[in-house]
């Protein structure tokens, strides 16, 4: 439990020469820690666990196994990041699962929100654990966590976290950046050399968009949602907002309305558009796009995505919105 405190003394790390310094005492530790032995971690892509990753990697090479369960409810391009970054660019020893038809099957037909999260969460752990019982003599876990996890490990967080694994799991963990903020966890990671955009990544949920095609998932309008944001997220980078906006999305809801579409009645679904700025999610403000930005999505929503015939703009400020849809 001791080593769960962080000391007042520690600095906090805000320059890329103190995060060198965290960087190698934490290749020691875990060096010391692990020996020669072989050290398993679920790798989402998410900010803390591709630091993880890169730092074990650093340290013990391929004695670390990195397990990337795609669960087909990630962004657009969000997979092939992590098989670029960790299976090529840093030769990392990379099992990548695409479990896409596992999770899309389980989840068809059902609707309440809650359950669907159940659904993800639960088959996540079991192709995980399915995966880990095929690999030989892996004696440690590594995880992700960060300081703020253990603060608020009062049953916050469990239910958010798709990554929580069996506790059956007998391994010892490895959890280099448990004693540090977000903001730390992304210096680190910078030092170690990680892509910008991985690194500062807005915040995802861990059951994707999984909450974002609303209602129950079917495969065309998770197309739709992935492609509409893939659009909304290009726009905010080309225009600056990116690094402004706390968090931005796009949410899809299972409703239908009547367009026209070349001149044909065009029936399809409405994008929302959600962008929000909060310093701790519990509250979050609306950010202000220009409208000539949102005419400019729009536009480009409503013709490159098929499927897609109308795009709303949430302006609702939490509370009383949540800032995921759900
Ligand atoms: P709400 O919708 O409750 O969301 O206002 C607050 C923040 O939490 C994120 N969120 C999650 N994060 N796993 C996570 O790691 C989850 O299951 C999860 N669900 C919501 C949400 O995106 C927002 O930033």
């Amino acid at each position: 439990m001791e080593n769960n405190v962080r000391p007042a003394s520690m600095q906090r790390i805000t320059t890329p020469a103190l995060a060198n310094r965290f960087i190698d005492e934490q290749v020691a530790a875990v060096r010391a820690q692990v020996g020669d032995k072989k050290v398993l971690l679920a790798l989402s892509g998410g900010v803390d666990s591709s630091v993880v990753a890169a730092l074990l990697i650093k340290a013990i090479g391929k004695q670390l196994v990195c397990v990337h369960v795609n669960h087909g409810l990630m962004r657009k391009g969000e997979s092939e990041q992590v098989i670029e970054v960790f299976g090529k660019s840093l030769d990392a020893n990379l099992i990548y699962i695409d479990a896409t038809d596992r999770f899309l099957d389980l989840l068809a037909g059902v609707s309440e929100p809650e359950k669907k999260r159940k659904i993800i969460g639960g088959e996540f752990i079991k192709v995980f654990d399915e995966e880990a019982s095929k690999l030989k003599g892996i004696s440690f876990l590594a995880q992700g966590t960060i300081y703020p996890d253990i603060l608020e490990s009062d049953g916050v967080k469990a239910h958010h976290n798709v990554g929580g694994l069996p506790e059956d799991m007998q391994m010892e963990l490895v959890e280099p950046v448990k004693l540090l903020y977000k903001d730390e966890v992304r210096v680190v990671g910078e030092a170690l050399g990680l892509p910008h955009a991985m690194v500062y990544r807005q915040p995802f949920p861990g059951p994707g968009l999984g909450v974002r095609c609303l209602g129950a998932i079917t495969r065309d309008r998770l197309h739709a949602l992935r492609e509409a944001d893939a659009i909304l997220r290009e726009e905010f980078d080309k225009n600056g907002l990116a690094g402004k906006v706390w968090q931005y999305f796009i949410a899809i809801p299972d409703v239908k309305s009547v367009g026209v579409k070349d001149g044909k009645r065009y029936e399809g679904w409405p994008a929302i558009i959600r962008a929000v700025n909060t310093t701790d999610a519990m509250s979050a403000t609306i950010e202000e796009i220009p409208y000539a930005l949102l005419h400019h999505i729009t536009d480009r929503i409503t013709h490159e995505v098929e499927g897609i015939n109308r795009v709303l703009y949430d302006l609702t400020p939490k509370p009383i919105g949540t800032i995921e849809w759900e």
